[in-house]
């Protein structure tokens, strides 16, 4: 086992849907009797090669209709939680998208209630502690957004916050300023992919109009040096994604991954896998990746680790014990 697998870490940027293995996919077709348009394990597994982001979002929504009961969503979230253990992961704040089972008619009652199941299971097996986030997509219209939170409402004890996924390019944060504040209103935490491939101005709007406490990517502030200093002054964390961010060629490879630059200038970096399934592999194998191809050491590691649990929202006692 690679010696960064046993890093203590925290991982702040991963779509439960997005850890549906090819296998999980056959498996979950089989119980609930569904087709897969793919002959078999290995061709579902030769089609995850992506442009951009759009192109790998459809593959993304299309795998997750398999995805139907609650012991469905509770064995995805188990797979995930027994890869990621095996890699350092101890504690993960879990991005979920409602409106993508909503809009093939999986009550929101079934995903909750699977996504709970398995998050228990997680505490049990491992001692993971866990929060989920709900994204809004952005690319659907904003009314659903704001009726995703109505229905979210009543489950606000089981959340920790709300986030902003999908395709960036065109629907800006500023569209979501007024669910934002409804969230808020609730208690919830929150945070929105800005900069993966959107421009710097839609990392300003999720800080000034959302309000959001971390920014998820954010690898394009750097085109921006006012916005570096600021997010540096206040110690807003980014959960970058090094391996999403090759295999949906927002850089050609690691090597050339802006992480030392982000740190350099001061930033609260984090490691995160995103859609491990689909991007080649979970958060330990971010870290080695990191290592081999930019040269990150032993030391440099520890950092982005720390800054794992520092960016977290994690209660006080447990970010003790795991710093
Ligand atoms: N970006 C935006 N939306 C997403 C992603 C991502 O990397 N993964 C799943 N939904
Ligand atoms: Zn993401």
């Amino acid at each position: 086992m690679d010696p960064l697998f046993t890093l203590p870490k925290a991982e702040l940027h991963l779509h439960i849907e997005g850890t549906l293995e090819p296998e999980l996919v056959f498996a979950l077709a089989r119980r609930n009797k569904l087709a897969v348009p793919f002959p078999d394990v290995e061709s579902l597994r030769a089609a995850y090669q992506f442009d951009d982001l759009v192109s790998f979002l459809g593959l993304y929504y299309s795998c997750m209709d398999v995805l139907r009961t609650e012991e469905d969503f509770a064995d995805l979230v188990t797979e995930y939680a027994d890869r990621a253990a095996a890699q350092g992961v101890r504690h993960v704040e879990m991005f979920f998208d409602p409106q993508a089972h909503t809009s093939r008619g999986i009550p929101l009652d079934v995903v909750m209630a699977g996504l709970t199941l398995g998050v228990e299971r997680a505490r049990a097996t491992h001692g993971m502690s866990t929060g989920l986030i709900a994204c809004f997509l952005r690319d659907r219209p904003v009314v659903e957004a704001h009726q995703t939170l109505e229905a979210l409402a009543p489950h606000a004890d089981a959340l920790l916050g709300v986030g902003l996924d999908s395709a960036e390019v065109g629907y800006p944060p500023s569209l979501f300023t007024d669910v934002f504040r409804e969230a808020r209103g609730l208690g919830l935490r929150v945070v929105a992919h800005a900069g993966e491939e959107g421009p710097p101005s839609y990392v300003w709007e999720a800080l000034d109009l959302l309000g959001v406490e971390r920014i998820d990517h954010g690898v394009r502030v750097l085109e921006d040096e006012a916005l570096v200093r600021r997010m540096a002054v206040e110690r807003m964390p980014l959960t970058v994604c090094p391996l999403s961010n090759v295999r949906l060629r927002v850089v050609p490879d690691v090597a050339s991954h802006a992480l030392p630059a982000l740190l350099s200038a001061g930033l609260v970096a984090t490691v995160n896998s995103d859609d491990p399934a689909y991007f080649g592999g979970y958060v330990g194998d971010n870290f080695v990746a990191l290592s081999r191809d930019l040269g990150i050491d032993r030391d440099g590691c520890a950092l982005l680790a720390r800054n794992s649990f520092l960016a977290s929202f994690i209660d006080e006692d447990r970010r003790k014990e795991l710093l």
